[in-house]
């Protein structure tokens, strides 16, 4: 009877578990799907209690979770936005109900830099600019010839789809062998990535000599519709790409993909890392940038093994 009143003791005083709510975008991609895990496992690493909302690509989804993690009165909320602009308001409410806001993956267009405690993820005008500079190389190989290029953009609005084009752009621009021939949206999914991909063929056919995918996916789902077409992805359209899925190393290993640009989703670890440090009342800096890579189809085979999504 004492121990049993002892323990009960001692846990009334025991430390709460911090309790964080995270608006995900979705599950749109690879990518997106090892984010989730990431994310849900190192929650349960670090002994954190996590409300865990799936937004299906729309922002009022987003909105409406976030004001109800306010209204749950959470420790810290934290989230992935699906565009960049529209969150002025609802961030003041999180800021006047005295909860920190951590950003995960993408940024947010807002005028008051202090609706956010920091941004974790990948610099996505580098990746942008990544893929520019290995186009631009390939480009070299044949002197003086124009290669005609595609692009499928990420979700309209989005923070990498706005980046990446501005990236690829900045090192692509005025460079005479490379010319634009057509940019779409294909909202980084393979479906649409395929129907995208079908109609720029229907328009230029065998004009097209590169793709530029602001994603993975969109560029699996694209290969799809330049083999429906009778023409050779990764030969006859070199493909040049964004996350550095698994599905990307297995489409570069059986010659249909030239090269991805790693982004990486196992943000999980870092994500907990800050929130407990915000909690304690700890200095966090602005912006936490993840380290990455570019594999192009020539390594795939070796590193495949050592990939973790
Ligand atoms: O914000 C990261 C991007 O979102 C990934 O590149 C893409 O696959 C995902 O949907």
């Amino acid at each position: 009877i004492a121990l049993a009143g002892t323990s009960a003791t001692f846990s009334a005083f025991a430390a709460k578990p911090l309790v964080i709510g995270f608006s995900q975008v979705g599950a749109e991609s690879e990518w997106r799907t090892a984010n989730t895990v990431s994310i849900k496992d190192a929650a349960k690493k670090a002994g954190v209690t996590l409300k865990f909302a799936d937004a299906q690509q729309r922002q009022e989804n987003q909105v409406k979770a976030i004001r109800s993690f306010i209204a749950q009165r959470v420790d810290i909320i934290a989230f992935s936005p699906v565009v960049e602009s529209g969150w002025d308001t609802v961030l003041r409410e999180a800021k006047a109900a005295r909860i920190p806001v951590i950003l995960t993956d993408r940024d947010v267009n807002v005028a008051d830099k202090s609706l956010y405690v920091t941004l974790i993820g990948s610099d996505f005008v580098e990746e942008g600019r990544r893929a520019g500079r290995w186009l631009v190389e390939h480009a070299k190989k044949t002197p003086g010839k124009v290669l005609n290029v595609v692009e499928l953009q990420g979700t309209v609005g989005s923070a990498p789809a706005i980046d990446r084009k501005a990236g690829f752009e900045e090192v692509t621009k005025g460079n005479p062998q490379l010319k634009l021939l057509r940019t779409q949206t294909g909202e980084f999914t393979r479906a649409k990535g395929k129907e995208v991909m079908e109609a720029f063929l229907k328009a230029h056919g065998k004009d097209i000599n590169v793709l530029y995918s602001h994603n993975d996916d969109m560029a699996i789902g694209a290969i799809q519709a330049i083999e429906e077409a009778g023409l050779k992805p990764g030969k006859d359209i070199v493909i040049v790409s964004i996350d550095a899925v698994k599905g990307a190393f297995e489409a570069m290993m059986q010659g249909k993909l030239n090269v991805t640009v790693e982004c990486s989703p196992l943000l999980g670890p870092q994500l907990m890392q800050a929130a407990k440090d915000v909690a304690a009342g700890k200095p966090v800096t602005r912006r936490i940038v993840t380290e990455e890579r570019v594999f192009p189809a020539e390594v795939a085979a070796k590193e495949f093994p050592t990939r973790k999504y």
